[in-house]
């Protein structure tokens, strides 16, 4: 098989069309990619005849890549004759700061720290730099001069890294992975994936970003139910389009990101549900995605996905007001994959650790507090002077207003106002069609005649456009459409014709996706549709950046309330004439050792209320993932259940992050481009 240099397995394998990476020992049933992100072990294939997690081993020329049949064994090896060699001491780095994750807030604080020439260790174990920054192409909300608002997440990674890479003072490891924080205060860091060494910093930052989280319902563990992220993952990043019908579990930003990059890549979007009665994301979010053609369910849930060895519909249902399926009005779609975004939990073990042992400990981004990557991006930034300050270092005053801007960055979606569209039909004048509070300013920065406002004292309040300022108006230069990260400025322009004035959208797909000539049909703010219409140009310019503006000649009557093209046919999300649904008590729970619903509840009700017991008696728990992924499951099983958080007795959280063979913590096994000579 071909794959490309640098690519990890688990990408090259989807672009060869595999999607089963093998079987479970328990059950048989067929595993896949889950996370995409080393935080499960779905993905588990033999490389050379090793176990490993594809998602995060690069393919390397002539690898041998073997599915995982049931159990994997471990190849023998005789200790006599190993090429090991003997052990080697495990070296011990002293350094004034470990920073564990190289996303937006672990890049931030590493510049703050470098431009101190605070001596720093940020180590990431992906393969690259910029954590989720990669898998985001879209134009980031925010303020521009804070967060880069208004830039693509993948530009802003590229930035921040070049900036990071430029001080003497910070040294950067990538495929190393922080294991565990130790009672002597030492971290354990499996350095490159094959030497362990020891970290003993004075201050410890935990920038380690999120895990998703996951859903219990029958088929949710077959190939094809994957993670947002694994999702963006694969199209975003390694390029691969892993699928040609989606469906969406989660109205939050994560989904609705995933939703508009799937239809980016030319994957059909069969529809998305949200079990609250309004999608918890932004509200331009879910608009563009209503515009593009993807119905939205709200008030709905996913009861089954459906499949023997890969999913091939999906069944939602209504929900009550207690969110439990309303029988009867189940619906199936034709679908081969399901992509879970019901939230994410912080990383937020090593911080718990560190402070137990008492290590000195800040966290920034997700791994402190779930929120938007332009808030990581700050809160690094405030920590890493937090951090210089904690080892005696004079940064002055941290400014109350950058604890503002980070407030301001954090804050969830205000209320939903009626939109205001302007009377005046003369000229030519951007529409703003954002009709939510949402920390984002790039609208008033780009106008060159400063036309459209904010109050600068906060940037969720609502723009709007002047139509004179200083004895200048607006040109129509079409800078504001095509900066908007939410897609929510149109241009209307009735100097040429009042009658069919021309509007100017904008349109995040190729260029040739749409030519002048073409019928299109322009939906208004919330999807819509409006009418049909001729495109008249298409526009691609560099200065753009990606953003393609498209003109539509279009009657007076409605000109002005056009927001957006429907890309996506109606006919792609029509249900399936019957729906399928599966029983529930075989819904696994413990995804690594097949552990259902059903054994747990039995315990449960059996009076159980201690994991530990329920992990003895069904080694739920005991997978690869270190329990992270299963957890809060147990957890919702004993709510369901009606048993109180108070009566559940946690299990020991395990100290170990991923399977590390145990001759590394020996120092066996210690070539690397660093000792070559062992
Ligand atoms: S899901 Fe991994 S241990 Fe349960």
């Amino acid at each position: 098989m071909e794959a490309f240099e640098g690519e990890t397995i688990s990408s090259a394998l989807f672009a060869a069309g595999i999607r089963v990476f093998g079987h479970h020992a328990k059950d048989g049933a067929a595993q896949g990619i889950f996370c995409a992100n080393g935080q499960c072990s779905q993905c588990l294939v033999l490389a050379d005849g090793i176990p490993v997690k594809s998602c995060m081993e690069l393919v390397r020329a002539g690898l041998k890549v073997e599915p995982v049949e049931g159990l994997p064994e471990l190849p023998r090896i005789d200790a006599r004759a190993s090429r090991l060699g003997p052990a080697r001491p495990i070296e011990t780095l002293r350094i004034p700061v470990l920073i564990i994750g190289g996303g937006p807030a672990g890049l931030s604080a590493a510049i703050e720290l470098g431009r101190r020439g605070i001596r720093t260790l940020l180590i990431d174990d992906k393969h690259r730099l910029g954590g989720k920054l990669v898998l985001q192409t879209h134009r980031f909300f925010g303020s521009i001069e804070a967060v880069y608002a208004g830039t693509r997440g993948i530009d802003i990674a590229t930035r921040l890294e070049s900036e990071v890479r430029s001080f003497a003072a910070v040294s950067v490891r990538l495929q190393t992975t922080a294991l565990a924080v130790y009672s002597d205060k030492k971290v354990g860091v499996l350095v490159e994936g094959r030497r362990y060494a020891l970290v003993e910093p004075e201050v410890l930052l935990v920038t380690a970003g999120a895990r998703e989280k996951n859903l219990a319902f029958p088929g949710n563990t077959l190939p094809g139910v994957y993670g947002a992220g694994a999702f963006q993952t694969l199209v975003n990043r390694d390029l691969v389009k892993p699928t040609g019908r989606l469906f969406i579990v989660g109205g939050g930003n994560v989904g609705l990101i995933a939703g508009y990059h799937a239809l980016q890549a030319g994957i059909s979007v069969v529809g998305l549900v949200e079990v609250l009665p309004e999608c918890g994301g932004y509200k331009v979010h879910r608009d563009k995605l209503a515009r593009l053609g993807v119905p939205i369910y709200t008030s709905h849930t996913v009861v089954s996905a459906n499949g023997t060895d890969a999913v091939g519909s999906v069944t939602i249902a209504r929900v009550d007001e207690k969110f439990r399926p309303v029988p009867g009005s189940e619906r199936s779609f034709d679908c081969d994959t399901l992509l879970i975004a019901v939230g994410l939990d912080p990383v937020n073990e090593f911080t718990e650790k560190a402070r137990e042992f008492g290590l000195p400990v800040f966290a920034a981004g997700d791994a402190e507090e779930i929120a938007e990557a332009s808030a990581a991006i700050f809160s690094g930034k405030i920590r890493g002077l937090e951090v210089a300050r904690a080892l005696g270092h004079d940064v002055g005053e941290i400014s109350p207003d950058w604890y503002r801007t980070a407030d301001i960055l954090k804050s969830k979606p205000g209320a939903v106002v009626p939109e205001q569209t302007p009377a005046d039909e003369t000229g030519v004048f951007p529409v703003i069609h954002c009709n939510q509070e949402i920390p984002c300013d790039p609208c008033t920065a780009v106008c060159p005649n400063n036309l459209i406002e904010m109050d600068e004292t906060d940037i969720r309040l609502l723009p709007s456009f002047a139509r004179e300022k200083g004895g200048k108006g607006c040109t129509g230069c079409e800078k504001c459409v095509a900066i908007c990260p939410g897609l929510a400025i149109t241009l209307v322009d009735y100097r040429k014709d009042a009658e069919f004035p021309t509007v100017a959208v904008p349109f995040e797909f190729l260029k040739e996706t749409l030519k002048p000539g073409d019928r299109v049909v322009v939906e208004d703010t919330e999807g819509q549709p409006l009418g049909e219409v001729e495109v008249g140009a298409v526009k691609a310019i560099k200065a753009n950046d990606r953003t393609v503006i498209v003109k539509v000649r279009a009657p007076r009557a409605y000109a002005k309330r056009i927001a957006g093209i429907r890309i996506q046919p109606a006919a792609t999300s029509e249900p399936l004439g019957e729906y399928v649904r599966r029983t529930t008590d075989d819904t696994i729970i413990c995804r690594c050792e097949r552990v259902t619903a059903g054994e747990i509840r039995r315990l449960i009700r059996e009076g159980v209320r201690d994991i530990s017991e329920i992990k003895a008696v069904t080694r739920t728990s005991m997978g690869s993932c270190g329990a992270k992924t299963c957890t809060p499951l147990i957890h919702r099983l004993f709510r369901e259940e009606g048993v109180p958080d108070a009566e559940v007795v946690d299990q020991p959280k395990r100290p170990l992050f991923i399977e590390v063979p145990m001759g590394v913590f020996a120092g066996l096994n210690g070539k690397d481009k660093d000792h070559d000579n062992e």
